[in-house]
């Protein structure tokens, strides 16, 4: 199996190029950034329409993971870049990826995709969705175009709502759910970190490992399985920055942490706070691992092998 990666260099690409190696798959990793990994590699602007055609053209995947995206704060800076990055790539993938017969489209959708009026709680697969931020407007967008490809041209896309990704090893850049992230580098090396949202802030998160082991089963899915052509809600676990501050105390009793909530506040008061997956449940097998002590224990693991290497 060959698959296409784009933006194979942010979080998610970081964890899946090893994770489809490891699989058996031979992978070419595309990014505009500088990438070092254990397979090929190429320089890949996903706006410029010919490079993409040209790659798809001569590497002939069966599968594309297109990951290429600004996240939600990012896209709120540079809201035009964020809405070609996020959208118009999307629909250029898509279209080139039916002209080169590709049998498999992954892409991220996110929880940005849900706004002020959707239920925050346990909040459901197909509920009132009013976007407030770039990013989420622009997912939406993709959400309905990836169900209209389906419809229309029979292209298999498939996607995840993902929540706010956590794991070691690359620091997320222009999310909101970044602190997740960040406290435990900041608790590490400094011993203290001030965040960005206020302390009670719940947000639905997942463990990279998790969200790894999602995009795979998904995948891996039969196609007559899937009963959701935009993006499939999943919930891994959730906690607010006071519930992160708590468990890393545990580990670093001096850890402190201040809260200094920005335009980000706002964002993240429109996401959920917890997630109803049960199409994911039924119809592919989702199933979580991670809860807040276990993905505390899995950062510390591999912070201290950072340290040491
Ligand atoms: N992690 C993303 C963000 O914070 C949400 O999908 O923008």
């Amino acid at each position: 199996m060959r698959a296409l990666i784009t933006g194979a260099g942010g979080q998610i690409g970081h964890a899946l190029v090893p994770a489809l190696l490891h699989e058996g798959y031979e992978v070419l990793a595309t990014d505009v950034i500088p990438l070092d990994y254990s397979t090929a590699t190429a320089y890949l602007d996903v706006l410029d329409k010919e490079a993409v055609r040209k790659v798809l053209k001569e590497w002939r995947p069966q599968e594309v993971y297109h990951l290429a995206a600004y996240l939600s704060a990012k896209s709120e800076a540079e809201p035009e870049k964020g809405w070609t990055l996020n959208f118009t790539s999307t629909w250029q993938i898509f279209e080139l990826c039916v002209e080169a017969k590709v049998e498999r489209v992954f892409w991220a959708s996110s929880i940005a995709v849900f706004g002020p009026h959707t239920p925050r709680e346990a909040t459901p697969q197909y509920p009132h969705m009013d976007p407030i931020g770039l990013y989420g407007i622009a997912k939406l967008a993709g959400e309905r175009l990836a169900e209209y490809y389906y419809w229309r041209y029979g292209l298999d896309v498939r996607s995840l709502r993902f929540p706010g990704v956590v794991g070691p090893g690359h620091l997320p850049q222009g999310g909101t759910t970044d602190f997740a992230v960040h406290m435990f580098y900041a608790a590490a090396q400094q011993g203290s970190y001030t965040c960005y949202l206020l302390p009670e802030t719940t947000l639905p998160m997942i463990y990279i490992d998790d969200a790894i082991a999602g995009i795979i089963q998904l995948m891996k899915a039969p196609r007559e399985k899937l009963s959701v052509r935009g993006a499939y809600n999943i919930q891994g676990l959730s906690f607010s920055p006071r519930d992160l501050e708590r468990e890393i105390q545990k580990t670093i009793p001096h850890f402190t942490c201040r809260y200094e909530p920005d335009f980000r506040q706002k964002l993240a008061e429109s996401w959920p706070r917890s997630i109803d997956d049960r199409y994911a449940r039924a119809d592919w097998g989702w199933q979580p691992k991670y809860d807040l002590p276990n993905l505390a224990a899995a950062m510390w693991r591999a912070l201290s092998i950072y340290e040491q290497s």
